[in-house]
């Protein structure tokens, strides 16, 4: 591509998933604002995590990304926060203790607000509407008011992204994430659960290396990296103008950066190469991620690589694989035989969420629970038949005990779903299911790691 890049060149090219702003003129208003205020993120942190996501790639990390669907403006309270965070840091730890590596953790969270969707309008018996489009656009309630998309929402997302964004620092580098607190995380109605007893297993076994390695003399006081922790933060970069606001040049590399976020990803829906979001991307100089279905041509695939990392720097792409169960032996081994033949850097993320949404007998979209964890069991499986490598997970969760995907081990049914079906968009795994999801990577994780290790010994002794 031979057209110069700037912040603002995504507005001369095709476009889709856009909301209609009733007015122009205010719409520029609140870009204008937004593109004064302090950015969210360092461009030096953005670079500190495609660092980790080159060693994810070469196979010396885990990737584990997570959060809402969509953040929502009525649910911003910091126990809701803190929840998500229990259950990250203890899906952390299952996947850190398993592998004997580090997981790199980022957050779908300070900033997760804009939504794709599948239909312009949505319709409720005699009455079209517009859809609604996440909290930074319109909002979730079927009347014409909420459902009109308002430019001052923008500026409530990045208060709400900022408060978060603040929260979550805090509690990472404040002691919240100490090991030593490592029983803690678990939340009170898992506890009980059989996820809770074999997270209190491996924390168990946790606190007593802790405590040899205190009788050593190393302790969360003298080394850091038991006190503290850092989740990055990611979302969609689906609404430009947004975007562009916060894209900023780096005083310190002389690039731009997004700063609304550490890493953004392109939606399935938005990927075509000669459209806006691409566009968008490729000039930014952040972690990219690229939602991977089951209508990705491997050549288009290939073409998105060219234009978004030219150079081949590692770390800085993510392919997040969203195929579902019933087509990812179809969809993925011909991605990654194009990926592997063009000899491509990429961190390859299973995205077990987007491709199994169903509607149920009782009319909610939910996910079952058997599907999510297939198609990250046929992930690992087909990576380790073509000698890739399944580097991460991508997953839709939260800390609250909900009742949005059916089966685990509390076993949800279709007349459990209306219980406590909380989300504003798609169904989420509770935190007895994303406990559970953990452990079965871990499983994966450390029989991947001792195949190697067998295929390392078997070598040497040939040699
Ligand atoms: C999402 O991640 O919420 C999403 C809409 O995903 P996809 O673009 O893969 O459908
Ligand atoms: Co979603």
């Amino acid at each position: 591509m031979a057209t110069p890049w700037t912040p603002d060149s995504w507005r001369s090219k095709p476009i889709i998933q856009v909301p209609e702003y009733p007015d122009p003129a205010v719409l520029a208003d609140v870009e204008g604002k937004l593109s004064t205020y302090p950015p969210l993120v360092f461009a030096g942190e953005a670079r500190d995590l495609k660092k980790r996501l080159a060693a994810v790639a070469a196979g010396d990390a885990f990737l584990l990304q997570g959060g809402d669907c969509a953040e929502s403006f009525a649910e911003h309270r910091a126990d809701n926060i803190r929840d998500f965070l229990r259950v990250f840091l203890q899906m952390a730890v299952v996947l850190t203790y398993a592998g004997s590596m580090p997981v790199v953790k980022i957050g779908r969270i300070a900033g997760q607000f804009a939504k794709p969707r599948s239909s312009d309008i949505e319709k409720k018996g005699d009455v079209t509407l517009p859809s609604y489009r996440g909290d930074i656009i319109n909002g979730a309630e079927f009347t014409p008011e909420a459902r009109m998309p308002d430019p001052q929402r923008q500026l409530e997302a990045y208060r709400q992204s900022a408060a978060t964004l603040n929260l979550l620092r805090a509690f990472t580098m404040g002691g919240y994430a100490d090991l030593e607190r490592v029983h803690q995380w678990t939340l009170g109605f898992v506890s009980d659960s059989p996820q809770g007893q074999r997270f209190r297993e491996i924390a168990d076994r946790i606190s007593e290396t802790i405590g040899f390695m205190r009788a050593c003399g190393i302790t969360s006081e003298n080394t850091p990296q038991l006190k503290s922790t850092t989740i990055y933060t990611s979302h969609e970069a689906l609404l430009l103008g947004y975007e562009e606001a916060f894209t900023r040049l780096d005083s310190t590399s002389g690039e731009f950066y997004a700063t609304s976020g550490h890493m953004v990803w392109i939606g399935d829906r938005t990927r075509q190469p000669d459209h806006a979001h691409v566009e968008y991307c490729r000039g930014i100089r952040n972690p990219i991620g690229i939602k991977c279905g089951p209508s990705l041509e491997p050549d288009t695939l290939i073409r998105l690589l060219d234009i978004l990392n030219p150079k081949e720097e590692a770390g800085r792409i993510t392919l997040i694989c969203r195929n579902g169960s019933d087509k990812v032996e179809k969809s993925l081994p011909r991605l990654i035989r194009a990926v592997e033949k063009a000899g491509r850097n990429v961190v390859w993320s299973c995205d077990p969420m987007h491709g199994n949404t169903i509607t149920s007998a009782s009319n909610y979209k939910t996910r079952p629970f058997e599907r999510v964890l297939r198609e990250v069991d046929l992930f690992f499986a087909i990576h380790q038949g073509e000698g890739t490598r399944a580097g991460g997970v991508h997953v839709e969760m939260t800390g609250q005990n909900v009742t949005e995907c059916t089966g685990g081990a509390g076993a949800i049914s279709d007349a459990d779903l209306s219980d406590r079906y909380h989300t504003h968009c798609d169904p989420r795994l509770n935190a007895d299911q994303s406990l559970e999801l953990a452990f079965l990577m871990a499983e994966r994780i450390k029989q991947e790691r001792s195949e190697k290790a067998e295929a390392g010994i078997s070598r040497s002794a040939a040699e």
